[in-house]
């Protein structure tokens, strides 16, 4: 069976966590709920959100701001039960689909709802955590409001400003019976102003403890990534996995082209570089000249006693390691060295600085590559180590409210393809990354994506009538 990233340090399997969202509409609460659950689940971590709003609009689709006046009763007990019917399915989560950290995205903005969620919580032996989002930054929460408020199915057909002024009313009337949290006896992180103070309240676990560290390093300044694999080394051309290679002859002209091809995109932005400690993602690098970082936790996942070998070799020599990987790569670890699993263990700091940071380009391996990219575009773990990240090839990532937006810039340089494909026991040869007319692709041409964390707001059918079905993945 799978081991769990955290099993050393408690039990993850015996732990369950309510973390409730706290705060006024348009706070980010659903952001930061998604990202929550986007980051524990590469980790491992079953997690999983439930929208109020979603149940909410099973009854009410388009509810104008005097639903959410807490002097309409009809408003308060279709709120009631959205809130009733959200607990009821988490709390089901938690019990019947081993679940370990649900978490209620709601305005929650009361003591008493407060005391009512953890109530029902504490009675099946679960940890509440309060996370609460404050902002009094009004042009801040005016852009959220035009960014994603005005679109949301709420407001499906209306005009944006009408919807924007409405959705200012809604915020009035809960800002009528807001109450911040500051209950002593309650474990909470309160983010003040997109996290430039941060209060923290009886934290009691580890888990707990990755929550709010991770919740403390998220910000919004507008950045990219960019991510590339090192150019085609001797090793590559030889179709060996592992080793520490130099680049070939056109691993070295990619080196050489790398400057020109993110020149564009990149600008005069301040970036910071991350490289492996390996030759070849140093020698990629050499010819760019921001500041550099190179870290041991971007080495190539270790392949072991394999690492030198070529995947024919290998299926010779260890055929039924072979098959055992190609059965289960993620979690298939090579003797003596590493599993996809334990390669996001070790990457963990990585992304941890990758939320925290802002432009960064990091040039590494291909299973390297792959776990970040999972990450930022939520790839669920048994496909991610079989995706496909040419050499040669620039990726960039930019972060956008609700998911990531992804454009590809290929060299002009080809190089040998070192994909493999499930069940084959050679590289699917082949050269990748030769582009005919432009050096570079254009984002249009490439196809910018966007993929990432979906936000409720934008998956309407996710609800079914009788609030069985609950938030997008
Ligand atoms: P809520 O769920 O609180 O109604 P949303 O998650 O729908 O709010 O709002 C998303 C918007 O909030 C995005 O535009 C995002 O940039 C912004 N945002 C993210 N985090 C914060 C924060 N901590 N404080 C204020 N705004 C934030
Ligand atoms: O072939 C290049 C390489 O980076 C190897 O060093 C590494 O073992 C391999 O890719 C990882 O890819 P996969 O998990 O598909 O074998
Ligand atoms: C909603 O209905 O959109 C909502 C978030 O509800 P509440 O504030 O009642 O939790």
């Amino acid at each position: 069976m799978a081991t769990n990233f955290l099993e050393n340090d408690l039990q993850v399997e015996d732990s369950h966590i309510c973390v409730v969202m706290v705060g006024l509409p348009a706070r980010g609460k659903s952001l930061i709920a998604q990202k929550i659950v986007r980051y524990l689940k590469w980790l491992s971590v079953n997690a999983k959100s439930f929208n109020v709003g979603s149940y909410r609009r099973a009854d009410t689709p388009r509810p104008t701001a005097e639903f959410f006046d807490t002097s309409n009763p009809e408003g308060e007990r279709l709120r009631r039960a959205a809130a009733e019917a959200a607990v009821t399915d988490m709390l089901r989560w938690f019990e019947h689909e081993n679940g370990h950290v649900g978490i209620l995205d709601a305005t929650n903005s009361t003591k008493a709802r407060r005391e009512w969620i953890k109530e029902r919580c504490v009675a099946k032996g679960y940890d509440v955590l309060f996370v609460e989002s404050k902002c009094d930054d009004e042009d801040l929460i005016m852009s959220n409001i035009l960014e994603v408020k005005t679109t949301s199915p709420d407001y499906v057909g209306q005009d944006p400003e009408l919807a924007a002024r409405d959705f200012r009313e809604r915020i009035r009337n809960y800002e009528k019976v807001y109450e911040t949290v500051d209950e002593p006896d309650s474990t909470y992180v309160k983010l003040i102003n997109v996290g430039s103070q941060v209060i923290i309240n009886q934290v009691s676990n580890y888990l707990q403890t990755r929550i709010i560290y991770f919740t403390m390093n998220l910000h919004i300044t507008p950045r990219s990534i960019w991510l590339s694999r090192h150019g085609e080394s001797e090793f590559n051309v030889q179709g060996k996995i592992g080793g520490d290679a130099s680049l070939s002859p056109r691993g070295l002209a990619y080196a050489d082209a790398l400057p020109e091809l993110v020149k564009h995109s990149i600008g005069d932005k301040n970036v910071t570089l991350w490289t492996s400690t390996m030759k070849r993602t140093i020698q990629t690098a050499r010819h760019l000249t921001y500041l550099k970082k190179q870290w041991k936790a971007l080495d190539e996942l270790d392949a072991g006693v394999c690492d030198g070998l070529t995947y024919e070799e290998i299926e010779s020599k260890y055929p039924e390691d072979f098959r055992a990987r190609d059965d289960d790569k993620y979690n298939y670890r090579y003797q003596g060295g590493e599993s996809y699993r334990d390669v996001v263990i070790r990457l963990e700091p990585i992304i941890m600085e990758m939320e925290r940071g802002e432009n960064i380009m990091v040039v590494t391996h291909q299973a390297i590559l792959r776990c970040i990219y999972a990450y930022f575009m939520n790839i669920p773990q048994d496909q991610s180590p079989w995706m496909e990240i040419p050499l040669h090839t620039v990726i960039k990532l930019t972060p956008r409210a609700y998911g990531t937006q992804e454009e590809r810039f290929k060299a002009n340089i080809p190089a040998v393809s070192t994909f493999r494909a499930k069940y084959t026991s050679a590289n699917m040869g082949g050269e990748e990354g030769l582009v005919d007319e432009d050096k570079v692709l254009s984002p249009a041409a490439t196809g910018a994506q966007v993929n990432g964390v979906v936000h409720p707001d934008e998956v309407e059918s996710i609800v079914t009538p009788h609030h069985t079905a609950t938030t997008p993945a």
